[in-house]
């Protein structure tokens, strides 16, 4: 592992997966662990960055340190993230934000009728958190890192999706229903608003999550260099 080459720096990491409510007993959700998140906030501190942890629906003990903000949706994961931003030297968006949310929420629990269709369900669009972190940079120099999980096309639509989020790193891999999500393991590739691409091979997740913060360290020391 590297040494304590995040010393004295505040990084923010999103994990897991938000819940969209219909009513009190269902949600939007989505197939993210939060694992990959954790395992960044774990090397992170193991390399001495203080860490705040913004973890939404995660069945994961709480990584020793690490201070933890858990959140359910993605307006609630929004407010979290922008909160512990303010001072950050680098935000990492590991997290499976929703798009989209349904329209209204049902106070009571909908019922289903004899003989009835079914209601639609109207969804409205959730704020894109990181395009939003990319824009305003609360502090300058800040690092932003997102994540994208593609199914097609995968390094195509990755860099489109850099330019078009505005973040500094952008860590795509392809997901599937039994791949990436819940594994222990993962593989990507790292692409950079500088056009370097760093492909990472098939390994545990900390092993991504230590290649990631190589390239955050290095920008950083070249931002206080
Ligand atoms: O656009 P897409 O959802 O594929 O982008 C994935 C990246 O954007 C992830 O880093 C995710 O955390 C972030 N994201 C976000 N806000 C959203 C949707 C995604 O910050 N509403």
């Amino acid at each position: 592992a590297a040494g304590p080459d995040l010393a004295g720096r505040h990084v923010v990491i999103s994990a897991g997966g938000t819940r969209e409510p219909l009513d009190p007993v269902r949600f939007l959700g989505n197939r993210s662990s939060g694992k990959q998140g954790y395992a960044l906030a774990r090397t992170a501190a193991a390399r001495g960055a203080r860490v705040t942890l913004v973890a939404a629906n995660t069945a994961l003990p709480d990584p020793a340190g690490v201070d933890v903000v858990r959140v359910g949706t993605a307006l609630q994961l929004r407010e979290a993230v922008l909160k512990a931003a303010g001072d950050a030297d680098a935000v990492v968006m590991a997290a499976a934000v929703a798009d989209f949310r349904p329209a209204v929420y049902a106070d009571g629990k909908i019922k289903k009728k004899d003989g009835q269709e079914p209601a639609p369900v109207n969804l409205v669009r959730n704020p894109d958190i990181l395009a939003e972190i990319s824009a305003e940079r609360a502090r300058e120099g800040q690092i932003v890192v997102g994540f994208a999980a593609e199914t097609d096309d995968v390094l195509a639509n990755g860099r489109t999706k850099l330019a078009r989020k505005g973040c500094d790193l952008l860590v795509v891999n392809e997901v599937g229903e039994t791949k990436t999500f819940g594994s222990e393991e993962n593989e990507a590739v790292i692409l950079a608003s500088d056009g370097t691409e760093t492909p990472v091979a098939h390994g545990p997740k900390e092993a991504l999550a230590d290649a990631i913060w190589d390239r955050v360290a290095a920008r950083l020391a070249r931002r206080t260099a």
